[in-house]
C-alpha cells in the first residue's frame, strides 16, 4: 500500500510501545480493582511481607488466583516480590496508593470510576454513535461511589483550609452561622465537611439523583450531623432562601444549562452572597491543555463518557465538558449576571471560582 511507504518505523514502534503500555495499564487497573474490592491490598498492608498462602488466608481469597494476581501486580510495580523468601509485600508508598482509604494519594476511587465505564461499554458505544444524552443515573453504581472516592481527598485536603479562606468574607460568615446550598452534591462529601467544620451554619444539599441523596442521608446520619439536610432537586429549582454561600463541586459542567442554572442560583443568594464553583483543573485552549496539562487526556475521556452526555441529557444540553478552562468558565459566570468573578484558588486537581453580585 502506498501509505506504508510513509510509515516511519521508529515512530511506529514508539507509538505501538506507548499504546501497548496503556493496554497493560488497563489490565493493571482491573487488577487494582480486584485487589481493592476483595480486600487483598488492605490485608497485605496489615500483615506485612508474607507468603501467598498467608495472604490468601488473611484476605480469604483463592490461593491459586492470588498467585497469578500478585505476579501481575509485581510485574507492574504495584507490589513487591522477594525471590529469596518467596514473599510478597507493599512498600509504604504502594500502601498509600492502593490500600489506605484516607491517604490523599489513594487511587481506588479513580480506578472504580474507570472500571464502571467498562461495565456498560455497550451503552457507551451507543451514546457515542447516536449522540444521544446519557443521564447521570444511567451509569453503573461504580460511577457514583468512584466519583466520591476520587474527589474526596481533594475536598478533605483543601476545601476548609484553602478554598473557603481564599474567598472574601466567606469563612467569617460560616463560622458565625450562615446558610449554605451545596448543589449537585452527589454523595455529600463537601456538604458533610462544611457541616462538621461550621456547626453554627446550616447546609442544604441538593442533587437530582435520588439514589445518591439516599446514600448521602445515611452517611450524614452515621456522622450525627444535625445542621445538614439533603434534598432531591434539580439545580434549576433551588429554593430562594437568601443563601450566604451557594456552591457547586465538580458538577457545573455536567449540567445542561450552566448559565441558566447560575442565573437561577444568583436569585437564591443573599445580596452579599457568594457563588463558589469548583471545577476540575484545566488550562485555557485545547492545544495548551493537551500539551501542558497531564490530566487532560483522562478528563477528556471522562468528558466523552460521562460529563458531556450528562449535560446533553438535560434541557439546553450545552455539553461544556470538564476541561473548558478558566477563561471560558469565568465568561460563563459573568454572562449569568455576576459582576465580580475571580479565580480564588487552584490546586493540582481543581480550579475554584468565586462569583458575587
Ligand atoms: C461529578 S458528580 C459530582 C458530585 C459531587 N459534587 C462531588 O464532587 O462528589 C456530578 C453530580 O451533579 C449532579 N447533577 C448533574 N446535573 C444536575 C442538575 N441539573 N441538578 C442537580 N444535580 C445535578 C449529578 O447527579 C451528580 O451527582
Amino acid at each position: 500500500m502506498s501509505t506504508d511507504i510513509q510509515v516511519n518505523q521508529e515512530k511506529l514502534m514508539e507509538l505501538f510501545g506507548s499504546v501497548f503500555n496503556d493496554v497493560a495499564g488497563s489490565m493493571a487497573i482491573m487488577m487494582s480493582y480486584l485487589g481493592d474490592q476483595s480486600g487483598v491490598y488492605r490485608a497485605m498492608d496489615k500483615i506485612g511481607p508474607a507468603s501467598v498462602a498467608d495472604i490468601a488466608k488473611e484476605s480469604e481469597v483463592d490461593e491459586r488466583y492470588l498467585l497469578e494476581w500478585l505476579s501481575s501486580n509485581a510485574g507492574r510495580g504495584y507490589v513487591n516480590y522477594n525471590a529469596a523468601t518467596e514473599e510478597f509485600s507493599l512498600t509504604p508508598e504502594q500502601a498509600a496508593v492502593f490500600a489506605r482509604e484516607n491517604e490523599p494519594t489513594c487511587i481506588q476511587g479513580l480506578v472504580q470510576g474507570v472500571v464502571g465505564q467498562f461495565v456498560k461499554e455497550d451503552v457507551a458505544v451507543d451514546v457515542f454513535k447516536t449522540g444521544r444524552g446519557r443521564p447521570w443515573g444511567e451509569h453503573h453504581e461504580c460511577c457514583f461511589c468512584g466519583t466520591e472516592r476520587f474527589f474526596r481527598p481533594a475536598y478533605a485536603g483543601h476545601l476548609l483550609d484553602e478554598w473557603i479562606p481564599a474567598m472574601t468574607g466567606v469563612e467569617e460568615k460560616l463560622k458565625k452561622g450562615a446558610i449554605v446550598a451545596d448543589i449537585g452534591c452527589g454523595l455529600g462529601t463537601s456538604s458533610m465537611l462544611m457541616a462538621e467544620q461550621y456547626p453554627n451554619s446550616t447546609i442544604h444539599a441538593f442533587d437530582f439523583h435520588g439514589p445518591s441523596i439516599e446514600e448521602a442521608k445515611k452517611r450524614a446520619i452515621e456522622k450525627g450531623l444535625s445542621n445538614l439536610e439533603f434534598f432531591v432537586s434539580d439545580a434549576a429549582e433551588i429554593p430562594k432562601n437568601s443563601y450566604d454561600l451557594a456552591c457547586i463541586f465538580d458538577a457545573w459542567h455536567d449540567m445542561g444549562d450552566p448559565v441558566g442554572i447560575a442565573k437561577s442560583i444568583k436569585e437564591t443568594l443573599a445580596d452579599d452572597g457568594t457563588f463558589m464553583v469548583v471545577e476540575p483543573m484545566a488550562l485555557d485552549g485545547l492545544e495548551n491543555n493537551i500539551t501542558n496539562n497531564p490530566s487532560s487526556s483522562m478528563f477528556y475521556g471522562f468528558g466523552t463518557l460521562i460529563c458531556v452526555p450528562a449535560s446533553k441529557a438535560q434541557p439546553v444540553g450545552l455539553g461544556l465538558g470538564p476541561q473548558a478552562g478558566p477563561k471560558k468558565l469565568m465568561e460563563l459566570l459573568s454572562s449569568a449576571g455576576f459582576s465580580n468573578v475571580e479565580l480564588a484558588a487552584e490546586t493540582t486537581s481543581n480550579l475554584v471560582f468565586q462569583a458575587n453580585n
